[in-house]
């Protein structure tokens, strides 16, 4: 074993071991997970090989119910950290890898636990649902969670008359409002990724393929929601092109979710929305911090591991546990 320096580790976030570069990750990958009886769970916005690598390809609500029920030891969560987090939460006894601990979100660090409980206090009277991109400290703070995929439902499950707190996703927010008409008091966050598509070139994008589906994650923008054929999770996005006859689909959100579709559906056409100037700004800066040397190492090393205070899993597995039976209860 390689002696491993965990101040490097801390200030690098991941561990900065050279791979062997005639070694098959994936055929290495495999051994490791077979030795340690380890499940990599991943989301479709990581990199295509991680994809292709993981036992679990999902959206947030399909990676919590698969973190709650995995009977691995060890969970390699390639994703971004309040993912690996909520894994942790739902299943503290087992250990939970991320290959990069600086994968963020843009979106969660919007919101710091320290002044949304101060927000808080100024709405006595509402009931807080966070959207899953948050940290562990504003679960904490919550009633209930919810991902894209049940938040319309979520929120449809309280009394018409209930008022509600929604962070950190005002976009979310704003499309939950525009379909349920609930009162809904939001934190001002937003994803740097699903706020970045420009609704101009979108619309050129449409003249050229007359024919082709806009298809857009609810973090996007009023205005390109606005132009939306259909609007969901990224799972839900996913079935859309696999159920739908179309040939072509604009898709406005994260590119990653572009290899699934391709793989579903070789013969239609994915065209990503364009960003609003000429960077790859629809790729998540945060997940593709994630590779497959890391992801190697790390499950090699079982560093770094994603740990938590016993107090705020408690605190924060409350919120989750009720998502996760509301959307039981409802078939999601
Ligand atoms: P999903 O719930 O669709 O997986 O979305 C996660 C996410 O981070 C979107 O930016
Ligand atoms: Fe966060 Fe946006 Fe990246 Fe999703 S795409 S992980 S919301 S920064």
């Amino acid at each position: 074993m390689e002696n491993i320096n965990l101040e490097d580790l801390s200030a690098n976030g991941f561990l900065n071991i050279p791979v062997d570069p005639s070694l098959d990750l994936f055929i290495e990958i495999e051994k490791l997970k077979k030795e340690k009886n380890a499940v990599i769970l991943a989301h479709y916005y990581q990199d295509s090989d991680i994809q292709d690598i993981a036992d679990y390809i999902g959206d947030s609500l399909g990676l919590s119910q698969e973190a709650a029920k995995t009977n691995a030891d060890i969970i390699v969560f390639a994703g971004v950290h309040f993912m690996a987090e909520t894994a942790k939460i739902l299943s503290p006894s087992k250990k939970v890898l991320l290959p990069d601990l600086k994968a963020g979100c843009s979106l969660a660090d919007t919101c710091p636990p320290n002044l949304f409980a101060e927000f808080k206090k100024k709405y006595p009277d509402h009931i807080v649902i966070t959207y899953v991109n948050c940290s562990a400290g504003i679960k904490a703070l919550s009633d209930i969670v919810c991902t894209s995929s049940n938040a319309v439902q979520i929120v449809e499950s309280l009394p018409v008359d209930q008022k509600i707190i929604f962070a950190p996703d005002k976009n979310l927010g704003a499309y939950i409002i525009k379909k349920t008409g609930r009162d809904m008091v939001l934190w001002n966050g937003a994803c740097m990724v699903h706020e970045i598509f420009s609704l101009e070139k979108i619309i050129k994008l449409k003249e050229r393929y007359p024919d082709a589906k806009v298809i857009a994650h609810p973090e996007c923008e009023e205005s390109v929601l606005s132009v939306a054929d259909f609007i969901g999770s990224t799972t839900a996005l996913l079935n859309y092109t696999k159920k739908y006859t179309g040939n072509s689909y604009i898709v406005a959100t994260e590119s990653g979710i572009l290899h699934q579709m391709i793989l579903s559906n070789p013969n239609k056409q994915f065209i990503p929305a364009p960003p609003n100037n000429n960077c790859a700004c629809n790729d998540c800066p945060h997940m593709k911090l994630n590779t497959l040397e890391k992801l190697y190492n790390c499950l090699k090393y079982e560093l770094p591991e994603v740990t938590l205070s016993d107090e705020l899993i408690q605190k924060a597995k409350a919120p989750i546990l009720k998502m996760l039976d509301i959307s039981a209860k409802l078939g999601l």
